[in-house]
C-alpha cells in the first residue's frame, strides 16, 4: 500500500511545555492530530483546575488562526489534592484525567506523589465519577533496577489499587514491557494503555550504539527486544486496549547532551508517520486508525475527529534540529529518513 487514508488521529499523551518553547512545538502536533492530551509537568505543575484553564487558554492563543486543533487536558495529582478539586476538573469539560507521578519518577516529578494511600478519599471519587487517572507507572524505590521499575509498579503499586477500586479508569501511560502488556490485556475493559512510537521503533541497544546517545533516553527507559516485540504486537493487532500517545517531551539540546541528560524523546514532527511504519512493517496497516484515531476517543468517551488524513510512502529526511523557544532541539531521526509522509 502506497496511500494510507485514516480518520484524523488524537495524541493521548503529550509534553508541550509553555510560554515560546510551547508555541514553536505545538504547530509539529496541530499538522495532523485532531486532539492532544497534555501533560501537567509544567513548572509549577498544574494542580488546579484554574490553572489548567489558563494553560489551556495559553495554548489556544498560541495556535495559528483557524487552526482545528483542541488541547485537552490532565491535572497533577499531589499527596495533598482535595477531593473537592476533582469535582470540579470533572465538572470543568475540558480536563480528562488525572495525572499519577510517583514522586521524582520523571522529568518535573518531584511534587508528584509519596504515598498512594493517602489518596484513597481522591481515588474514591474518581471511581464515583469515573474519572480516568492517568498513570506514570514505575516504581521509585532507589533499590529497584531501572529496567524494573515498570514491572515492579505494576505488580505492588497497580494491583492494590485496582482492587481497592475495581471500577476506576486508568490508561497506564508509555507502556515498555510485555508484563505490561500481559497486565493490560488480561485486565478489565476500563484499564487501558498508551504506547509510544519510540518505544514501537527501538530496544535499549539504541541507547548505547557506537556511544552512549542521550536523545534516546526517556523515561520508562527503552527496553530489550522482547519487550518491543511484545509491544508490537499490542499495538497492530486491533485491541482497543491500546491506543497512541506519543509522549513527545522536548528539552532543549544542552539539556540532553549533558553530564545528566533529561530525560524525554522529541517525535510530534513525524509521530503519525513512524507509527505508520511500525504497522507497515507488520502488514497491518489496516489497524493503524484503530490504534491512532478510535480507541482512545472511546475510551474518554469522545466524538471521533470528523476529518481524514493520508498518508504516502514516499521517503523523507528529518532536519538536524528544530527549533525551541530561543534555542533548538533535536528530534528523532535527526538526519536519518522517515518511510511515510503527509500528504
Ligand atoms: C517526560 C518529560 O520530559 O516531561 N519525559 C520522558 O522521558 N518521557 C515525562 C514523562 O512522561 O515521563
Ligand atoms: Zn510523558
Amino acid at each position: 500500500m502506497q496511500i494510507l487514508r485514516i480518520r484524523k488521529p488524537d495524541d493521548w499523551h503529550l509534553h508541550l511545555r509553555d510560554g515560546a518553547e510551547m508555541a514553536s512545538v505545538i504547530p509539529h502536533t496541530a499538522r495532523c492530530f485532531g486532539r492532544a492530551l497534555l501533560m501537567p509537568n509544567l513548572q509549577p505543575p498544574l494542580t488546579t483546575t484554574a490553572q489548567a484553564r489558563a494553560y489551556r487558554n495559553r495554548v489556544l492563543a498560541s495556535l495559528s488562526e483557524n487552526s482545528p486543533f483542541q488541547p485537552l487536558m490532565t491535572l497533577y495529582l499531589r499527596d495533598t489534592t482535595d477531593p473537592q478539586e476533582i469535582q470540579r476538573a470533572k465538572e470543568s469539560g475540558f480536563i480528562q484525567g488525572i495525572k499519577l507521578y510517583p514522586a521524582g519518577a520523571t522529568t518535573n516529578a518531584e511534587q508528584g506523589v509519596r504515598d498512594l494511600r493517602q489518596l484513597y478519599p481522591v481515588f474514591a471519587r474518581m471511581e464515583r465519577e469515573s474519572f480516568p487517572l492517568l498513570i506514570h507507572g514505575e516504581s521509585t524505590d532507589p533499590d529497584v533496577d531501572v529496567f524494573d521499575r515498570e514491572a515492579y509498579f505494576i505488580e505492588n503499586d497497580l494491583v492494590p489499587l485496582i482492587r481497592d477500586f475495581p471500577e476506576l479508569p486508568i490508561v497506564l501511560e508509555h507502556i515498555t514491557t510485555k508484563e505490561a502488556v500481559d497486565f493490560i490485556t488480561e485486565s478489565a475493559e476500563h484499564i487501558a494503555a498508551t504506547i509510544t512510537p519510540h518505544h514501537l521503533l527501538y530496544n535499549r541497544s539504541a541507547l548505547f550504539a557506537g556511544g552512549i546517545r542521550p536523545h534516546y533516553f526517556c523515561l520508562p527507559v527503552l527496553k530489550r527486544e522482547s519487550h518491543r516485540q511484545a509491544l508490537i504486537q499490542a499495538a497492530t493487532r486491533g485491541n482497543p486496549k491500546f491506543f497512541l500517545g506519543t509522549d513527545s517531551a522536548p528539552h532543549t539540546r544542552e539539556a540532553k547532551e549533558s553530564a545528566c541528560g533529561c530525560a524525554g524523546i522529541f517525535n510530534a514532527h513525524a509521530a503519525i508517520e513512524l507509527y505508520a511504519e511500525v504497522f507497515s512493517d507488520e502488514h497491518a496497516l489496516d489497524k493503524l486508525e484503530g490504534f491512532a484515531s478510535v480507541y482512545g476517543a472511546q475510551f474518554y468517551g469522545l466524538p471521533l475527529n470528523e476529518e481524514f488524513i493520508q498518508l504516502r510512502r514516499e521517503p523523507w529526511i528529518v532536519p538536524e534540529t528544530y527549533a525551541f523557544g530561543a534555542r533548538q532541539l533535536r528530534p528523532l531521526r535527526a538526519g536519518e529518513s522517515v518511510a511515510w509522509r503527509i500528504v
